[in-house]
């Protein structure tokens, strides 16, 4: 089945990188959000990623113009009647992901495929809210979605082969590398990821070392290529929060407990870069 017009719901850190691969392949794409100064400041984010791939010299200021021009920003979900795919990157809550999806269900033709960037909720649950669970798919990007190169693929159990190739081979065109992983709490990268992000807060919290070198150490000891502090205000510390609790409650095993520092922190708001404070200081 061919994709031409892909939706995308919610312009956060997310939303607004799917949005700008989608665009630079060629698509159309139609990004949704319910506020315009969120769609404001996801366009200037696009603008600023795609500034620094001319700076590589990875593209010229005419494709730049042309990824611009295929991007259309709508603050009514009706805009997404058209879409072929309708790719969901809203915040992190169960309640939201299910309340969007079945208004999308209501308004994109029969054969449209829905998909969730949820980096942890079930997609069968989510499948299920929709009238065409088996045209549902979990589609899984990474931060920053321009540089990173994979995207998980996570079947439901009632997600049928034909839009699992269909997945496949919109990964191709946007240029990812797809991985197929089954449903469960975490799918594959979170849940190896999100526990060692949450271990270094313990390591923090306990006073065992400080950001600092708990971040140092993991760059030189293990050549990851930013400490699992930095990463974790890079990724949001809400959304890893909300990851740790999914992991806790699926598995109910305490080897998942949310660290109290990453909850108290996320109390306070301060949620890593997007906040201007997190485990360091962004000033704006
Ligand atoms: N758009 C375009 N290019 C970008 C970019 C963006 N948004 N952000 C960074 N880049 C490019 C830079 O231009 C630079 O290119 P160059 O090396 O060719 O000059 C390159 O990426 C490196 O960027 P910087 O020099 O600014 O900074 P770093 O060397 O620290 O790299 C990073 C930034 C690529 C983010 C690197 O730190 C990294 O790989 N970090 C780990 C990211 C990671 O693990 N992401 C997964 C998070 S988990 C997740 O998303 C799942 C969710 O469900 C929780």
């Amino acid at each position: 089945m061919q994709i031409n017009t892909v939706g995308v719901i919610g312009a956060g850190t997310m939303g607004n990188g799917i949005a700008q691969i989608c665009a630079s392949a060629g698509l159309k794409v139609v990004l949704v959000d319910i506020a315009d100064a969120a769609l404001d400041r996801a366009m200037s984010t696009i603008d600023a990623s795609l500034d620094k791939l001319i700076r590589k010299e990875s593209i010229t200021d005419s494709d730049k113009q042309q990824t611009l021009g295929n991007i259309h920003t709508a603050t009514d979900l009706q805009a997404l009647a058209g879409a072929d795919l309708v790719i969901e990157a809203a915040s992190e809550s169960e309640q939201v992901k299910l309340s969007l999806i079945r208004q999308v269900d209501e308004i994109v033709s029969a054969e449209a495929i829905i998909a969730s960037n949820t980096s942890s909720i079930s997609i069968t649950r989510l499948a299920a809210a929709s009238s065409r669970p088996q045209r549902f798919i979990g589609m899984h990007f990474f931060n920053p979605v321009p540089v990173m190169a994979l995207v998980e693929l996570i079947r439901g159990l009632q997600t049928d082969d034909r839009t699992h190739e269909a997945a496949r081979a919109f990964a191709e065109t946007v240029h990812k590398t797809a991985i197929s992983v089954r449903n469960h709490a975490g799918f594959a990268a979170n849940r190896i990821l999100v526990p060692m992000i949450n271990e270094a807060v313990f390591v923090l919290q306990e006073g065992i070392a400080s950001a600092e070198d708990i971040d140092m150490g993991m760059r030189l000891g293990c050549s990851h290529p930013i400490g699992p502090l930095a990463l974790a205000d890079l990724i949001g510390l809400d959304t890893l929060l909300a990851v740790m609790d999914v992991l806790y409650t699926s598995f109910n095993d305490s080897k998942y407990r949310p660290a109290p520092l990453l909850r108290e922190m996320v109390e306070a708001g301060y949620l890593g870069r997007k906040s201007g404070r997190g485990f360091y200081r962004y000033p704006a």
